[in-house]
């Protein structure tokens, strides 16, 4: 009897294990964005380090997300260094005028509704609260999407078991509701869906 039970709990944690090794590889896709843009490097060599000098909260209290190429145009209207990334946005979409086709990490589902003037300025939540370390990296990370939902990875996080979780390790309902709850905020079902 213990030897099947052995057997048992050998071959039950195998297909645990290889499940959650093997079934985030296939659920998720991954896509490279289109410019190797680098925070560090802005925040080093630019003089841009403020956060807000590339993501602003508009004057209507709206948020300005990741900033349009015309803004990077004032510096990089030819290129400064010899990276292939720079050459790529002048080329290809500062010169052009076209606009960069980022694909964003934290996009929630088009029935969500999110303020970033609510939590930034009226709770004083950082950036890294919500978003981790993301403001002050060296590449840019792959953008992974989930085949079934179309969401980023980062919506429903990496960990499968859902254990150690802090906020920017997923923002699924469940994680803003968890924050509320933690700091007292009422938010009912169309405070953050319309
Ligand atoms: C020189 C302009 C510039 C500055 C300064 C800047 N960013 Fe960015 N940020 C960008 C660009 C361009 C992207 C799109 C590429 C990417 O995802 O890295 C971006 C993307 C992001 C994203 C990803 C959003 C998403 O979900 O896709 C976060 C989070 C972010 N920035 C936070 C910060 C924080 C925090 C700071 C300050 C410490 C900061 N940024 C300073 C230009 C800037
Ligand atoms: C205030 C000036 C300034 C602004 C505004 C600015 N950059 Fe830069 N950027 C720099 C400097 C300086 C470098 C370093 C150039 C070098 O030495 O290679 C750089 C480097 C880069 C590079 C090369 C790879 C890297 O990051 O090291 C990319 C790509 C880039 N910037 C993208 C952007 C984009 C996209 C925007 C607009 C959202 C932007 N930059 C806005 C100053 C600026
Ligand atoms: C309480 C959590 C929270 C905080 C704090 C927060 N964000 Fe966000 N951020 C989000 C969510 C959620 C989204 C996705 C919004 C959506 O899809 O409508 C987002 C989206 C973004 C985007 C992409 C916007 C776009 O659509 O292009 C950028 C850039 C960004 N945040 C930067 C920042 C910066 C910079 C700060 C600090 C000044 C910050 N965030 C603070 C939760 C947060
Ligand atoms: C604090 C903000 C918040 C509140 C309050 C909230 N939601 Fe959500 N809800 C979200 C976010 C963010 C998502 C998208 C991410 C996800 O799927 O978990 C979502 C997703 C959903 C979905 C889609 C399910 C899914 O997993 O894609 C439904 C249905 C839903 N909410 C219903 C409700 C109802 C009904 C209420 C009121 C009882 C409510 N929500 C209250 C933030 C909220
Ligand atoms: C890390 C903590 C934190 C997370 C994560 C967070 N929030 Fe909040 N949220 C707050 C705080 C604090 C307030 C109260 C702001 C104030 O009024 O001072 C707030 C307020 C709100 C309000 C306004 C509620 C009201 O009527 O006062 C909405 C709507 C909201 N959040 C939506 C969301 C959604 C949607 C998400 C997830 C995508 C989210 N929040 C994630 C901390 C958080």
């Amino acid at each position: 009897m213990p030897r099947t039970l052995l057997a048992f709990a050998i071959g039950f944690g195998a297909a645990l294990a290889a499940g959650w090794g093997a079934f985030p590889r296939v659920l998720y896709q991954k896509k490279v964005q289109p410019i190797e843009f680098r925070h560090k490097t802005h925040a080093a060599k630019s003089g841009t380090s403020a956060c807000g000098d590339c993501h602003a909260l508009r004057d209507d209290g709206g948020f300005g997300g990741i900033p349009a190429t015309a803004s990077c145009a004032g510096c990089h209207g030819e290129p400064m260094g010899a990276t292939k990334a720079e050459a790529a946005l002048v080329n290809d979409y500062v010169k052009p005028h076209r606009e960069t086709p980022w694909l964003v990490y934290a996009r929630q589902p088009a029935n969500v509704r999110f303020s970033h003037a609510i939590h930034t300025r009226l709770a004083g939540l950082k950036c890294a609260e919500c978003h981790g370390a993301q403001g002050e990296t060296d590449a840019v990370k792959p953008y992974e999407v989930n085949r079934i939902s179309g969401y980023s990875r980062d919506i429903w996080g990496r960990s499968m078991s859902r254990l150690r979780r802090a906020p920017h390790e997923g923002m699924k309902m469940t994680d803003c509701e968890d924050c509320h709850r933690k700091r007292g905020v009422e938010a009912g079902c169309l405070g953050c869906h319309q």
